[in-house]
Order: structure tokens, then C-alpha cells, then sequence
């Protein structure tokens, strides 16, 4: 058992540090404020080969493992959980599932693109009435020979403004159940796909989240992703990957809160000296600090997990489930520390706080994280 980082990942963790800080840090309150996130930083990270950490090289790549990766998250969710929300659903929810069960044509045709950032992924599984009940599709995909035509409302769509490929999971059987659910392929710019306006959120409000309408929408047979009703087994097997991402999305936000809560802690002063030597401050750090090393762990587990090859569908539930419980916890006592200073824009934890909320409501409630752990549990 080795708990040291390679070189390789010492390096490829300092790259993700350094665009973080000269990057993303400018300009991250305003784009917070203003609810956006400019194309050009998305082509930065496209350059950096941030948006196909694990894609193999052959598809335009980087090649790299899933520990790379979560050091990657969690270094850019220290600053901007709304970029590293794009990283981590380009990269585990779209480039992943691609690769993993797409078809050559399709590989070729979209993950080549993907993987470099020329286009961005989105992934469409929620419904107005199939959140965490998932496999209630209410859209539909129903088969006409050569193609499919789906209609259907999807809602809470990552990236739903700015993609320009969109996993869209359908029903095509319902009798059949989850083994009646479909993967497709939809393009940008089809006939009857309307992109609706902006969400208005509480956090990772740099992040574009939309509801889309499918009217029928003409989907050809190529671009349904494997084989007919493996779609909602898809979903679950890409989510598994996306837990692991938006776990090191979790601990990054609660580090990040961390790292700025102890600098604030040893320059304010207070009763005549700095606030972290009074015990109560001193306190929350302790704990702060040993609860985030605890989710680092979990979320290493996980990636580790991934790696070598094993199942890691419950690893990345208990990281996710985890981390987002300290991020929240954690951020919260981060403003704390900061007083009044920690209630302004200026001084970052209060957005870090907003963010890390998301963190125990998508890709899987927190209670839905404790249904697949205990599931898992119970049948091994
Ligand atoms: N791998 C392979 N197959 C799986 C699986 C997995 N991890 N999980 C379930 N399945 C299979 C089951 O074996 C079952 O197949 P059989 O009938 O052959 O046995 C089938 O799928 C249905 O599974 P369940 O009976 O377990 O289904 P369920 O209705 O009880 O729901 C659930 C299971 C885990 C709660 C699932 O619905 C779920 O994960 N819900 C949460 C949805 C979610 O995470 N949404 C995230 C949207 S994306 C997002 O949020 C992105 C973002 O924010 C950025
Ligand atoms: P519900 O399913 O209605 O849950 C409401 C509450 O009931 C929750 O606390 C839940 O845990 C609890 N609950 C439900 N069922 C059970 C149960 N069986 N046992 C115990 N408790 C239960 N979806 C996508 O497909 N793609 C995306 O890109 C995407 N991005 C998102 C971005 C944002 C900012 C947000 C807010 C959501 C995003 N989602 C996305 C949707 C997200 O995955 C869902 O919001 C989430 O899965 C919960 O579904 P719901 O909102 O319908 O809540």
C-alpha cells in the first residue's frame, strides 16, 4: 500500500493547481455573480487535455488514470466548482460512457471531438418526474425501422446551453421495464430539440442548467449507444464513474474552504491574538482536516478502485456520499471562521458554501448514495 502520489500525478496535480490559480481565480465572484462560464476557458481546458483525462490517446485523449483525474477536480473545485462540473460530466458521464460501450463509428465521430474539448457533452437521464427515481422515464423513444423518434422533457441539464452532443436516456418498451430504456446520440441543432432557459441556482451558478424539449426528434439507429434496451444499465454504469468526479468535486470545495478558513484563522486577530489560537477555532480545524484526509481517501478508494479494474460502484457511492457531507459541513464552519468577512463575496467561502450543496443532491441524492451502498452490502 503506497498513500505518496507519483511524480507523474505530483506533476499532473500542480498543472490543474497552477491553471486553477492563474485561470480560473480571476473573475470567478463575477462569473458567480453573472451566471456564466465563457467558451474560452472551456477551450483552455479542452488544450490542457482536461475534458478526456481517461480517454485513450487513439481518441484524442490524455490517456491518464482516475486518480489523475480526481486530482484534477479536486484542485479546480478549490476555486471553481462551476468549471469542474463541466470537467467532470464531459469526462465521466459523456467521454466515459462513449468509450466504454459506444461503437466505433461513434467513437470516431463524436468522442474524438469530446475528448479534446472541440465539443462539450451533456447527459440527459432526469425528468420533471424521474429524479432519483430513474428508471420512471417518461420520454420516449420509439423505433421506426432505421430510426428512433423521441419526445419527452428532460430537466436539470448540465451544460444543456452549451453542449453540442447530449446523451439523451429514453424509454423504448415500457412493458419491459428498465430493460426497455435506450442510450441515443443527439446532436446540437436537431429538428424539434429546444433548449429552455437559463435555472437561476444557489450555487455553481457559473454552471448552465436548462430543461430540454424533444418533439420528435429523428434519431437515427446509429446513434443509439449499445445494444437495444441497455440503456438504463448504461446510466448506472456511467454514473458509478460520475460519483468518483463529483466526489473529488466535493473534497475540493471542502479543501479549498479549509485552506482559506486556516490562512484567515492565523492573520485575524482577536482578544489580542491571532483567532486560530483560540481552542474553538483551533478546533474546527482539527476537525475540518481530518474529516477531509477521511473523504480523500474514500475518493482514492474509489478512483483506485476504477483503476485496478474493480467493481466501484459502491466505493463511489460512500466517496461521494462522504465528501459531500464534509464539504457541506465543513464549508459551513469556513465561514464561520471568517465572521462577518465570511457573509461577502470577497473573501470566497460563502460561494464555496453555496456550491457545495449541489454535491449531495445530483448525480445521486445522498439517500440515494445510502440505497446503493446498503443494496451492495446486503448482496455481498
Ligand atoms: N450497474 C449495472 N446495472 C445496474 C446498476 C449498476 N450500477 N444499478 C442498477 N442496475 C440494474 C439492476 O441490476 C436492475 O437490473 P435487473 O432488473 O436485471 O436486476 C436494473 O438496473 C434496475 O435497477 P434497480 O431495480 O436497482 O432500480 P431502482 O428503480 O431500484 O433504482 C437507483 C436504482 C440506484 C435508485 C437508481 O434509480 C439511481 O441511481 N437513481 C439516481 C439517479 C441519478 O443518480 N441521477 C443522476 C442524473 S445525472 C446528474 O445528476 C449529472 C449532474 O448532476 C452533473
Ligand atoms: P427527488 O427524486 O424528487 O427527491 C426529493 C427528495 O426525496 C430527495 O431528498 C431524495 O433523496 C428523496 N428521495 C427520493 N426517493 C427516495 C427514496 N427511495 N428513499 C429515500 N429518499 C428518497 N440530471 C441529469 O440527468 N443530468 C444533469 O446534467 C444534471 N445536472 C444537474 C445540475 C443541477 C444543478 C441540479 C440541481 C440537478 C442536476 N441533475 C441532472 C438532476 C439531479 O440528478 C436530480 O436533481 C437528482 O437526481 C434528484 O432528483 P429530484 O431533483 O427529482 O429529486
Amino acid at each position: 500500500m503506497d498513500f505518496k502520489l507519483s511524480e507523474e500525478h505530483i506533476m499532473i496535480r500542480d498543472a490543474a493547481r497552477d491553471f486553477a490559480q492563474t485561470e480560473l481565480l480571476p473573475g470567478v465572484i463575477e462569473r458567480d455573480n453573472k451566471q456564466e462560464f465563457p467558451q474560452s476557458l472551456v477551450k483552455k481546458m479542452g488544450e490542457l487535455g482536461f475534458l478526456g483525462i481517461m480517454v485513450d490517446p487513439k481518441y484524442g485523449g490524455s490517456g491518464m488514470d482516475a486518480i489523475s483525474y480526481v486530482l484534477i477536480m479536486e484542485e479546480l473545485s478549490k476555486i471553481d466548482a462551476s468549471a469542474s462540473v463541466i470537467v467532470s460530466v464531459n469526462n465521466s458521464l459523456v467521454c466515459y460512457g462513449l468509450e466504454a460501450y459506444g461503437s466505433e463509428e461513434q467513437k470516431q465521430k463524436y468522442l474524438t471531438k469530446l475528448a479534446t474539448g472541440e465539443f462539450v457533452g451533456a447527459f440527459c437521464l432526469s425528468e420533471p418526474e424521474a429524479g432519483s427515481d430513474a428508471t420512471s422515464q417518461a420520454t420516449t423513444a420509439i423505433d421506426h425501422g432505421d430510426h428512433y423518434i423521441i419526445n419527452g422533457t428532460k430537466n436539470w441539464i448540465t451544460n444543456g446551453g452549451r453542449a453540442d452532443v447530449y446523451i439523451v436516456i429514453a424509454q423504448t418498451d415500457r412493458d419491459k421495464g428498465s430493460h426497455g430504456i435506450n442510450a441515443f446520440i443527439v446532436e446540437k441543432g436537431t429538428e424539434g430539440f429546444h433548449v429552455g432557459p437559463k435555472e437561476d441556482k444557489l450555487g455553481i451558478r457559473g454552471s448552465d442548467t436548462h430543461t430540454l424539449q424533444f418533439n420528435d426528434v429523428k434519431v437515427s439507429k446509429e446513434n443509439r449507444i449499445g445494444v437495444n434496451g441497455s440503456g438504463f444499465r448504461f446510466a448506472m454504469k456511467t454514473l458509478s464513474g460520475g460519483r468518483i468526479g463529483i466526489a473529488a468535486q466535493a473534497l475540493g470545495i471542502a479543501s479549498g474552504a479549509y485552506e482559506l478558513a486556516l490562512k484567515y484563522s492565523k492573520q485575524r486577530k482577536a482578544f489580542g491574538t491571532e483567532i486560530c489560537n483560540h481552542q474553538a477555532i483551533a478546533f474546527k480545524l482539527a476537525d475540518m482536516y481530518t474529516d477531509i484526509e477521511a473523504a480523500r481517501m474514500l475518493v482514492m478508494k474509489a478512483a483506485w478502485d476504477k483503476d485496478q479494474g474493480l467493481n466501484y460502484d459502491k466505493s463511489s457511492a460512500m466517496a461521494k456520499l462522504y465528501a459531500s457531507k464534509v464539504a457541506m459541513e465543513h464549508t459551513v464552519e469556513a465561514v464561520q471562521i471568517h465572521g462577518g468577512n465570511g457573509f461577502v463575496k470577497d473573501y470566497h467561502v460563502e460561494r464555496l458554501m453555496r456550491d457545495a450543496k449541489i454535491t449531495q443532491i445530483y448525480e445521486g441524492t445522498s439517500e440515494i448514495q445510502k440505497i446503493v451502498i446498503s443494496r451492495s452490502l446486503i448482496k455481498e
